[in-house]
């Protein structure tokens, strides 16, 4: 299989969280693009859905899949995304298609977070990937220089911008070994609209796409 296949079979294999009738909170990026197709299989089952991009959303709209403002939903079931890299307590990175802000609202109003990822993206320790760090204008050298301090070598992702005009600053470089510490550090520096670990709330159910077809991990399995 190859990593496009892995990600299809992982995002269809989410179509079995979705509850008849529901909204389903719906994250960014290449392999939730193919959870939105598969959606648009069952879109006459469901009510609708919250989107975590402006991308998501027009795809959504475009399938004629009814998208409802996060400010008109007090609570989803699930959400449904993806991860940059994700470690084996289910922390993750996010945030490569610069998407992270709003992914960690949608989250943050589901009880379950539905991860899906091809093999790919698992790790043992986070941090390869460079973490990005979404931070208003003014505040980008400063946040830079905190974030050396921290140890990471921080690169202006240069000629992007959020959904919410804001910029990207990836973080190289980062061996991160107490994601949820980190996490609150770097969120508390001034200028800092979030950063892109989700430790503080990482996903419930991982659906891996691998070589030999689809596994699927719950964190009730960790705790037991
Ligand atoms: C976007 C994200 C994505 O979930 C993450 O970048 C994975 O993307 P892809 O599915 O294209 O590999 O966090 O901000």
């Amino acid at each position: 299989m190859t990593q496009d296949e892995m990600k299809k079979a992982a995002s269809w294999a989410a179509l079995k969280y979705v509850k008849k009738g529901s909204i389903v909170g719906v994250g960014s990026g290449s392999t939730v693009n193919h959870f939105i197709e598969a959606l648009d299989s069952i879109k006459d089952k469901i009510k609708g859905v919250v989107a975590s991009s402006e991308a998501s959303s027009q795809k959504l709209k475009s399938l004629e899949i009814e998208v409802f403002d996060c400010n008109d939903v007090p609570k989803l079931g699930v959400y449904v995304d993806s991860a940059d890299e994700i470690n084996p307590t289910y922390d993750m990175i996010k945030g490569g298609g610069a998407a992270l802000t709003r992914e960690k609202i949608v989250a943050a109003i589901s009880d379950k977070f539905i991860c899906i990822i091809d093999s790919t993206k698992v790790v043992e320790v986070l941090g390869a990937f460079p973490l990005p760090v979404e931070v208003i204008p003014m505040a980008r050298s400063y946040v830079a220089r905190q974030l050396t301090k921290l140890g990471g070598d921080p690169v202006y992702r240069e000629g992007i911008f959020t959904d919410d005009n804001n910029i990207i600053i990836d973080v190289h470089n980062m061996k991160i070994t107490n994601a949820k510490m980190l996490e609150d550090k770097i969120n508390t520096i001034p200028g800092v609209v979030t950063v892109g670990l989700f430790a503080r709330r990482s996903a419930d159910i991982v659906i891996t796409g691998t070589p030999k077809g689809t596994e699927l991990k719950s964190k009730d399995c960790l705790l037991s």
